[in-house]
């Protein structure tokens, strides 16, 4: 949609994936979707560095409604859990450098049974734009899927009348069967959409919407571009399984979140004994083996931890570090709208560490807006993704392992067999640890061992390219 906005792909934060439709706002203040959950992830946005790289949308999601429409149908926030309305949530959003997202449902209800849209497009886009809205995702609940050919685009209309700038993401096409839909059109119309299921926060969910966005990079990737992306949806990093990689008391943790909720089983199944013993300094545990992050943490003190918080952030836990790495290496190099849905007040340094790393937001956010595509299925299960970034020769590549053989895995490959072609050969940095690998001509052996993510960094002149081994092994070793 060429009205200014979304010229690189947007950031920010969503509040769906986390915080659903908690309603509960006399249970669970802390969480529940009300105005002071918004305020206060503003504040984190605004005040922990996040504005500054990028991040400056906060976006709510469903179930911010009242349940019906006012007598002259206008739409209005719930009132017990929006007590100041949200033109006054926009003005503290504004306050704090940052953008306000909203989210309504182009059928006769949203999602979640609130009022939707169908027969207000005019009058809710008008609403909207008073309260001084910045970003629109539009769902596509209770609605016939013939009739969305007509309502986004009229949506975008009356927008555009408003006067007010309002970036519009579609869910068209997650509802529309993915691929069948006219991308020309879409991209007219919407700056970003929904093209594929909800994300989950498990790396299953990662890998299959991954998995689809290559299946039909031939449709997606010529549509994304300045102004309209393909959206796969949020990104929910944690870093738990990581870290633990061997448990004495019970048996041997293995990388993956059954092994650690097979472990919680066995804390719960024998908590008599065992929680009495947890406090730090009680556990003779010197055997404890560093996860890849090799920080020697203790596992016993992570999973006491998580037994005291598991009631306030329970579904926000999966992704293991190596596999938060990996989502946010995939999102950059898939030009994917980046939408954090995590509890800002409480992320863990290592998830804040992968979110704010600038280069692959570098790579995330390049103006040439190339969508990447997955070059290479790899015989060895290690997928190849390339996207290209900056100038006509220079690209960003991901080596993304896809093994599941539980043992460690060199992958070994060449530029030249990669088809880059400068003779001039290339600089080599992994991103992630900044560790320059130097000067790689087209037959230099490049290897990714275990837990290595390599990128090449994209640096400004001609015949540079960004490389990443996007680890995806499960084995923990
Ligand atoms: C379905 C969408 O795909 C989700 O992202 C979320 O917006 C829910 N609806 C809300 O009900």
């Amino acid at each position: 949609l060429d009205n200014g906005l979304a010229r690189t792909p947007p950031m920010g934060w969503l509040a769906w994936e986390r915080f659903r439709c908690n309603v509960d706002c006399v249970d669970d203040p802390y969480n529940c979707i009300s105005e002071r959950l918004f305020m206060q992830m503003a504040d984190r946005l605004s005040e922990d560095g996040w504005k500054e790289l990028g991040y400056n949308y906060i976006n709510i999601d469903d179930c911010w409604m009242s349940m019906d429409r006012d007598e002259q149908g206008n739409l209005y926030a719930n009132k017990t859990r929006f007590p100041n309305g949200i033109k006054k949530l926009a003005d503290y959003v504004h306050s704090k450098g940052l953008k306000l997202g909203i989210y309504l449902d182009f059928g006769t209800h949203t999602c979640g049974g609130y009022p939707g849209s169908i027969k207000y497009l005019q009058k809710d886009a008008e609403t909207i734009a008073g309260w001084g809205i910045d970003m629109l995702k539009m769902d596509g609940c209770y609605a016939n899927v013939s009739d969305m050919s007509w309502g986004y685009p009229d949506m975008e209309m009356y927008m555009n009348k408003t006067g007010r700038p309002i970036l519009f993401s579609c869910s068209w096409p997650a509802y529309a069967g993915g691929i069948k839909v006219d991308y020309s059109v879409l991209g007219k119309h919407c700056n970003a959409w929904r093209n594929y299921d909800d994300i989950q926060d498990s790396w299953d969910s990662v890998t299959h919407i991954i998995d689809w966005f290559g299946d039909n990079q031939d449709v997606l990737a010529p549509a994304a571009g300045p102004g309209h992306w393909n959206d796969p949806d949020m990104v929910n990093y944690t870093a738990i399984g990581d870290h633990c990689n061997m448990w004495r008391n019970y048996g041997d943790i293995q990388d993956s979140w059954d092994s650690v909720t097979n472990i919680i089983d066995w804390y719960g199944n024998n908590q008599d004994i065992l929680v009495p013993a947890a406090a730090p300094g009680q556990w003779n545990d010197p055997d404890m083996v560093g996860g890849g992050g090799g920080d020697g943490r203790d596992c016993m003190d992570l999973l006491t931890k998580m037994f005291s918080f598991i009631s306030l952030i329970v579904g926000d836990y999966s992704l293991s570090y190596e596999e938060s790495k990996a989502q946010m290496a995939m999102w950059a190099i898939l030009a994917a709208p980046l939408f954090m849905s995590n509890d800002l007040r409480s992320i863990s340094p290592e998830a804040r560490t992968i979110l704010m790393n600038k280069e692959v937001i570098r790579i995330s956010q390049d103006s040439l807006g190339m969508q990447g595509r997955r070059v290479i299925k790899g015989t060895n299960k290690v997928e190849t993704w390339v996207r290209q970034v900056q100038t006509k020769e220079t690209y960003a590549v991901a080596f993304l392992n896809r093994r599941e053989d539980g043992m460690p895995y060199n992958h070994t490959t060449t530029l030249g067999s990669l088809n880059f072609t400068s003779t001039m050969g290339y600089e080599v940095v992994d991103v992630y640890t900044n560790h320059r690998y130097g000067h790689f001509g087209l037959d230099t052996k490049l290897t990714g061992d275990n837990k290595i993510e390599t990128w090449v960094r994209p640096i400004e002149r001609q015949d540079t390219y960004a490389v990443a081994f996007l680890n995806r092994r499960s084995d923990g070793i």
